[in-house]
């Protein structure tokens, strides 16, 4: 991939088939780490295609299932008539849902996560305010140094953005930010491009202004700059460990226009084309 882009995406090493399956063989990221920490951010202020919604706004169908999934998570957010019915439409759900996390806020929401003790932790799905991102981060890297090289590899990845062929002609949907680390090194890369398509023709968009239906516009860039915000505050703070553990961290400063060269080694990993 010649590509501004081309040091935060994992390497293609070569297309397989297996049992008439096409699949690809992927830099394995985590392969230059010692028991990594791994933080998967799905990016966006959309998880949905605009042809998803199209589809959905065809369907006049009430769905009863997608009410009770609401009601489950917020019992107010119904109004009278939906009540009354006990149903709603597939694209009312579709577009409250991402107001639930905070994808349609901040342009992006955290997936998940690994820490290095093996817990996992996925119960990120109506975490919004940025205060609980911000403490999430903080257990996730609890080093100050680690979230500072965290910071400097999103002002580098947002000047690779704004400066990619790629990047200027696709819209990203669903697609994620792979965080890594170990106790020495940190590093951010662009995975999952199952729903990333080249925009339609005469199609520009800025990955940073409002979604309308038509617009293709994704958020993305909204979700970079709301990473880096929060990322930011982390780094003028201490994390309880470290407070207890003093380390020698206040020399590091971060530098906004550094040139990032860190790649890992390739090692295989395997997913099925077109994911
Ligand atoms: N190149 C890679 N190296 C290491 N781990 C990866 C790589 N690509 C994906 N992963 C891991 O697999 C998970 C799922 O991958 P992803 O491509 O997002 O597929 P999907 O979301 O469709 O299951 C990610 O959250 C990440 O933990
Ligand atoms: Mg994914």
């Amino acid at each position: 991939m010649n590509d501004k882009l081309s040091h935060f995406v994992p390497k293609l090493i070569r297309s397989i088939e297996l049992d008439g399956e096409c699949y690809v063989e992927l830099q394995d990221l985590l392969a230059n780490f010692e028991n990594a920490s791994v933080m998967d951010v799905k990016m966006g202020c959309r998880t949905y295609e605009e042809r998803e919604l199209d589809c959905a706004l065809r369907e006049s169908k009430l769905r009863h299932d997608m009410y009770d999934k609401m009601v489950e998570i917020d019992e107010n957010e119904p109004t009278a008539n939906e009540k009354t019915l006990r149903a709603i439409t597939k694209p009312r759900y579709m577009i409250w849902r991402e107001t639930v996390s905070s994808t349609a806020s901040l342009g992006f929401r955290v997936e998940g996560m690994r820490l290095q003790d093996g817990s996992v932790d996925k119960n990120f799905k109506t975490t919004k305010d940025e205060e609980q991102i911000a403490e999430a981060f903080m257990r996730f890297a609890s080093s100050k140094k680690i979230r500072l090289k965290y910071l400097n590899r999103l002002y580098d990845l947002r000047r690779a953005l704004m400066q990619s062929k790629f990047f200027i002609s696709h819209e990203l949907i669903g697609s994620s930010l792979l965080f890594v680390h170990d106790n020495n090194e940190a590093g951010i890369w662009l995975i999952d491009f199952a729903k990333t398509h080249l925009l339609p023709d005469n199609t520009k968009v800025t990955h940073r202004r409002k979604w309308e239906l038509g617009n293709h516009e994704d958020g993305y860039l909204i979700g970079v700059d709301n990473l880096i915000r929060i990322f930011e505050t982390t780094t003028s703070r201490t994390s309880e460990r470290e407070s207890t553990d003093r380390g020698s961290t206040n020399q590091i400063h971060y530098q906004q226009d550094r040139v990032e060269t860190y790649e890992p080694s390739y090692l295989a990993f395997r997913i099925p084309a077109g994911k």
